[in-house]
């Protein structure tokens, strides 16, 4: 029976944090995953190059149940305190829209960063292992795994959420809160391309390839909008706004986009194009073309055909009304588009849902119900937008856990 004070099971990004900071504390810290690769998740993050955190970041960035949950976590572990542990280790990087900060070479910076820093907290590598059985008899956790019997006085679970099983995500640790009697929040696929039916998608089918600038919002009441790139694809829609958007969307509602490149609502932009109609000598479709100028042709002429048909699209705009301008109107700046399904955990980034939050103490992530048993990152209802922020999640509950346990073993 090999005995320590905490088994971490997860080496993903929370749980190399957490064991790098409870190893460093001098505490003895085996660290378990069952993947042969480490830090997979890291490795295929931000295009290879790791969105590793974001220089603003606020509890407004997360959804969840209660997204003021992440607050204190996030407020220990701020992004500059990785910033400097990037800096501490000579990595270059760099911020690319919106305050997203990547590695300029890279995501392999960031997994060799961590290991070196679970190997000076002298962090016991448990893999590729895992684990058949836990049990705790109220003073520690025994574990079965592959690697033997192990005992601890405290067990981190930070085995991350559903997204992407080809490279090892599995419900290990949603199993596990469950068997601890935790209550679990359900998931679901978040950050993830949006899908249509067929019939519905056959008049954008032609768009596929077709990028622009868009504001988005997804069908929950709290859903804020988000200024980014929509992207048409084959069976849907993707791109930035359509990934944050599907954060916020319940099956059977739609998602709203603006695509009218203003950042008024659909109300103003009638207004605007009732003004703009007013006295023109042009052609009612070469005037909507002028009127927008950042839109792709491809775009255009479904648009046109769409909300402009024949015998409207060759009369003089000024002949029009508010009667036809007002559905053009809507139809830009108000496109409402009812999804019939997302295109799953395979291309997801995150997981929504998960450990509920109402069992965990919010500064230190341990379980109300259980003392010593931990849940951080994204196995947790905590989920950050695109841009760094599920990182930082990771990193700063992994924090705040392992200074607990710190503390709670001095
Ligand atoms: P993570 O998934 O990192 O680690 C979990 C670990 O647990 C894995 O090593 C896994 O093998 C192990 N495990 C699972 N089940 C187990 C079991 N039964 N037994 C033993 N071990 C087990 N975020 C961001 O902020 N910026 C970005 O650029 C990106 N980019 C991005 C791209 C893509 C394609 C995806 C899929 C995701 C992102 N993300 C992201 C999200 C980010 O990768 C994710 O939120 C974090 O990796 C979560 O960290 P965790 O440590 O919680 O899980």
């Amino acid at each position: 029976m090999q005995a320590f004070d905490v088994v971490v099971i997860g080496a993903g990004a929370a749980g190399m944090m957490c064991a790098a900071q409870a190893g460093q504390g001098g505490l003895r810290v085996a660290l378990l995953d069952h993947s042969p690769k480490l830090g997979e998740k890291i490795r295929i993050s931000g295009g290879g190059r790791c969105n590793f955190t974001n220089v603003r970041v606020t509890e407004d960035n997360f959804v969840g149940e209660n997204p003021r949950f992440a607050r204190h976590a996030l407020a220990q572990y701020t992004p500059q305190h990785f910033i400097d542990l990037v800096k501490r280790h000579g990595i270059a990087f760099h911020e690319k829209h919106k305050g997203q900060l990547f590695c300029d070479h890279k995501s392999d910076d960031i997994i060799n960063m961590l290991a070196q820093e679970c190997n000076a907290g002298r962090v016991h590598w448990c893999r590729p292992h895992s684990v058949n059985h836990v049990a705790h008899n109220g003073q520690r956790f025994q574990l079965d795994t592959t690697a033997g019997p192990m005992q601890a006085r405290s067990l981190v679970v930070a085995t991350g959420g559903l997204p992407v099983p080809a490279i090892g995500a599995t419900d290990f640790g949603l199993r596990l809160a469950k068997q601890f009697g935790h209550a679990l929040v359900d998931h679901r696929p978040a950050l993830v391309p949006l899908t249509f039916n067929a019939e519905q998608w056959a008049p954008f089918s032609a768009l596929a390839g077709v990028a622009l600038p868009v504001r988005s919002r997804g069908s929950e009441a709290s859903a804020p909008w988000f200024d980014e790139d929509l992207l048409f694809t084959h069976r849907g829609l993707s791109g930035p706004a359509v990934l944050q958007a599907s954060s916020y969307w319940q099956s059977g509602h739609p998602i709203t986009l603006n695509l009218s490149g203003q950042p008024g609502g659909c109300e103003a932009y009638q207004q605007q194009l009732l003004a703009a109609a007013q006295g023109s000598r042009a052609q009612a479709d070469n005037w909507l073309a002028q009127q927008l100028p950042h839109w792709p042709k491809r775009l255009l002429s479904t648009w046109q055909a769409m909300h402009l048909p024949e015998p409207l699209a060759t009369r003089k705009v000024a002949e029009l009304g508010k009667k036809q301008i007002a559905p053009l109107a809507r139809g830009i700046a108000q496109w409402q588009v009812l999804p019939s399904g997302t295109e799953g955990y395979k291309k997801a980034e995150v997981m929504r849902g998960g450990v509920s939050t109402a069992d965990l103490q919010p500064k230190t992530m341990e379980s109300r119900k259980v003392p010593g048993l931990y849940f951080i990152g994204e196995v947790v209802d905590v989920t950050g937008w695109l841009g760094g922020y599920n990182f930082q999640w990771a990193w700063a509950s992994g924090y705040a856990a392992a200074h607990a346990i710190r503390r709670a073993m001095a």
